[in-house]
């Protein structure tokens, strides 16, 4: 085995750790353009080997799953109890959790799912007013209720507001997981866990209740709760669950992973359609054309391509999980020909692979027109804004649902126009934006 570590600077630890968090997409930037496609570094609590290469992405997340593991802070989730899909490893058992997921999108459920969330996009579309609104806010509701109502199959009257607090305390706990005296702060009565805590009783209550609903019926339900239910009691899976609070916990996984997603790449749309008047006609043109005056309808996204090529472009340059989910290594390994020492987190830092000048044409420009080509310009594994098997998500399909339904739903009526010229900062809000995004809705 080599004994040579990726190089990386050689500063000290509590200055690449001020670096790193002072702006923090940017200094994963600033280390590729410093020292090339895989960098060592030292945090005063931490190791890390950043990779934004798209040749060793298999390696990293195929083939070596068994030393370079995902790493989840057993605290990240505290309302949740089971090992849900969202933080097991990579293996047999997830495999068959997992094929019980991918079982619920038939093309029939698949449809229904499109549907929910075309139903979502048009009540955004028509609870806005002409003048100036807090753009992230309601982009935060509509997700919310776009997924809550796919997921448990109801719950949006109690609005974001159930899930806002524990989304913020899985962020504020990845944090302190990176800080030192973590394990001793994680025993005080932290107020942002307690308020969690209280928050997520009212989303329990409709949860456990969507459960109990699928297991008494007869019918298949449209949601992903009744799906959990209904095949693991009907025996058509290799999956069963202990008892409620794991099927509960499943859905948590899914409802807190996701709603950062589609806030986050739909809060930058405006910016690139004000800057971009040209996109913003042919998207408008298109939504013409397919939906007209009626409202959006489930079926009308599959013949959207246009919209759907926004929708990726978004998703390349403000990939949701810019760094995907850190691996460690369990034990000393290599990766891309370096050493790898036992505890490294390793950071695939898709953000950076995203942009690269090598590796897309006009890199840092919107440019939706580059998906319609029929030939991906990226080499393999150059754009993964869902990562790739076995630890994929899986969601894609939904998220993707999501975003094209609010695009289309909003460019048959809005023009938004931001308030700043500049995208918002980054924080703990959903999105992982810091408050509120101004934007003055106009009639298209
Ligand atoms: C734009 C929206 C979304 C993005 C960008 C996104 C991205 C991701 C990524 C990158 C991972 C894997 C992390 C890794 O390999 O390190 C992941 C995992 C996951 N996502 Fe999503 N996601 C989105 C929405 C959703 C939705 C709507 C759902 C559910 C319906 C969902 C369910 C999951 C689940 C269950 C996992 C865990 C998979 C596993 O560990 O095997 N996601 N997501």
């Amino acid at each position: 085995m080599t004994n040579q570590l990726p190089p990386g600077p050689s500063e000290g630890k509590l200055k690449t750790m001020r670096r790193m968090m002072d702006d923090y997409i940017g200094f994963f930037h600033w280390l590729h353009d410093n020292y090339g496609d895989m960098v060592y570094f030292e945090a005063p609590t931490s190791r890390h080997c950043a990779v934004f290469n798209a040749d060793v992405v298999e390696e990293l997340l195929v083939e070596k799953t068994d030393v370079l593991k995902v790493l989840h802070p057993r605290t990240s989730f505290e309302v949740m109890q089971a090992p849900c899909l969202a933080r097991m490893p990579a293996g047999e058992e997830q495999g068959r959790l997992k094929d019980l997921l991918r079982s619920a999108f038939t093309p029939e459920r698949t449809g229904a799912l499109k549907q929910v969330a075309a139903d979502e996009a048009n009540r955004l579309a028509g609870g806005l007013e002409e003048g100036t609104v807090d753009f992230r806010e309601r982009l935060e509701r509509f997700t919310f209720n776009a997924l809550t109502m796919s997921i448990i199959g109801g719950g949006r009257e109690l609005g974001p507001e159930a899930a806002l607090p524990t989304l913020k305390a899985v962020k504020l706990n990845f944090i302190l997981f990176a800080m030192p005296g973590y394990s001793l702060l994680r025993k005080l009565p932290l107020p942002h866990d307690m308020k969690a805590r209280k928050a997520i009783r009212a989303l329990d209550e409709v949860t456990y209740a969507s459960i109990a609903a699928a297991r008494s019926s007869d019918t298949n339900g449209t949601s992903l709760i009744s799906h959990l239910v209904q095949a693991t009691e009907r025996g058509d899976s290799d999956w069963s669950f202990g008892d409620d609070s794991e099927i509960r916990d499943e859905a948590y996984g899914m409802i807190f992973g996701a709603l950062d997603g589609p806030v986050h790449a739909l809060t930058h749309a405006p910016f690139h359609l004000n800057w971009n008047p040209e996109v913003r006609e042919r998207l408008e043109a298109e939504v013409t054309q397919v939906v007209g005056d009626r409202p959006l309808a489930g079926d009308d996204l599959d013949r959207l391509p246009y919209t759907h090529a926004v929708c990726k472009e978004l998703l390349r340059l403000h990939p949701p999980a810019p760094l995907l989910v850190p691996r460690e290594a369990v034990e000393d390994t290599t990766l891309g020909g370096y050493f790898i020492p036992k505890g490294t987190l390793v950071d695939l830092a898709i953000h950076v692979m995203h942009r690269r000048s090598d590796y897309w044409e006009d890199h840092e420009a919107f440019r939706p027109d580059r998906w319609l080509t029929g030939s991906q310009e990226c080499p393999r594994n150059g754009f993964i804004p869902f990562s790739i098997k076995p630890k994929e998500c899986g969601g894609g399909d939904l998220a993707t649902a999501i975003i094209v339904s609010a695009l289309a739903a909003l460019a048959q009526r809005w023009r938004m126009e931001p308030e700043s010229d500049e995208f918002p900062p980054s924080g703990l809000d959903a999105g992982a934006f810091s408050g509120a995004v101004p934007a003055t809705a106009r009639i298209a």
